[in-house]
């Protein structure tokens, strides 16, 4: 919310007598003066006049987590264990997710309530590339590569996908470079050459690679340095 509407709002001030503190430099947004009435505010800011504090700031909060199988990646579910059925009580409160899983894939999965930072990690335009690690029935064929950075076309949803890239490892096994995430993606582009992917596995988003000491359903919260890298 705007600055000037923030403190015009409460109830012991007006518009202009919150203009006026503004303009005066008695106005804080963590911690520094902010002398523009249009300042956007996050929620997740402390605001004060002088020495009040009119805004505390919520905590904005950011956790990785090791994704097993069979657990879906939503906040309810009739049948289905949610991952946030893996966090302790005392994190899940406003919670998302930034970019699910279907219900068999495994790996990093990021769980925030900072709507802004997660729509930053998940946007096409940001460019922030998803690696999964896919396993297939079938051999992996060279044309694939060529195919993927091309882009597919889902005739479901009209579209034309990103270019991917992909590097093969061994014959049933490659890293996979996404930059969108796109309805059972991998599936549909490995089901484009009638090869069934038998093991999905995210190992990182962007700059966030998941955490080789984290075992399967346990999560930790990122480190200071990993949410600003995002
Ligand atoms: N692509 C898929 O097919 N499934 C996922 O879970 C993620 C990407």
């Amino acid at each position: 919310m705007r600055l000037d509407r923030l403190l015009g709002n409460l109830p012991q001030l007006n518009r202009s007598a919150a203009r006026r503190l503004i303009a005066e430099g008695r106005v804080r947004v963590d911690g520094l003066a902010v002398r523009d009435g249009t300042f956007a505010v996050r929620d997740f800011s402390r605001v004060e006049v002088d020495d009040a504090v009119v805004q505390p700031g919520r905590t904005a909060r950011y956790f990785m987590l090791n994704k097993p199988t069979g657990v879906v990646s939503a906040t309810e579910h009739p049948e289905h264990r949610t991952v946030l059925d893996l966090l302790e009580q005392a994190d899940r409160p406003d919670l998302h997710i930034a970019g699910r899983l279907d219900l068999t894939t495994t790996g990093l999965l990021i769980l925030t309530n900072d709507g802004l930072w997660s729509r930053r990690l998940t946007e096409p335009r940001s460019r922030l590339g998803k690696v999964y690690r896919v396993r297939t029935e079938q051999p992996i064929l060279p044309e694939y590569v060529e195919t993927f950075a091309q882009g597919m076309y889902f005739a479901y949803e009209d579209l034309t996908t990103l270019p991917a890239e992909l590097q093969i490892l061994d014959s049933h096994e490659a890293l996979l470079t996404l930059h969108e995430g796109r309805y059972h993606q991998v599936k549909r582009m490995f089901g484009h050459f009638r090869n069934k992917v038998t093991g999905l596995h995210r190992e990182r988003m962007g700059p966030l690679q998941l955490d080789p000491d984290l075992a399967s359903g346990d999560y930790r919260p990122l480190h200071v340095e990993e949410i600003a890298q995002v």
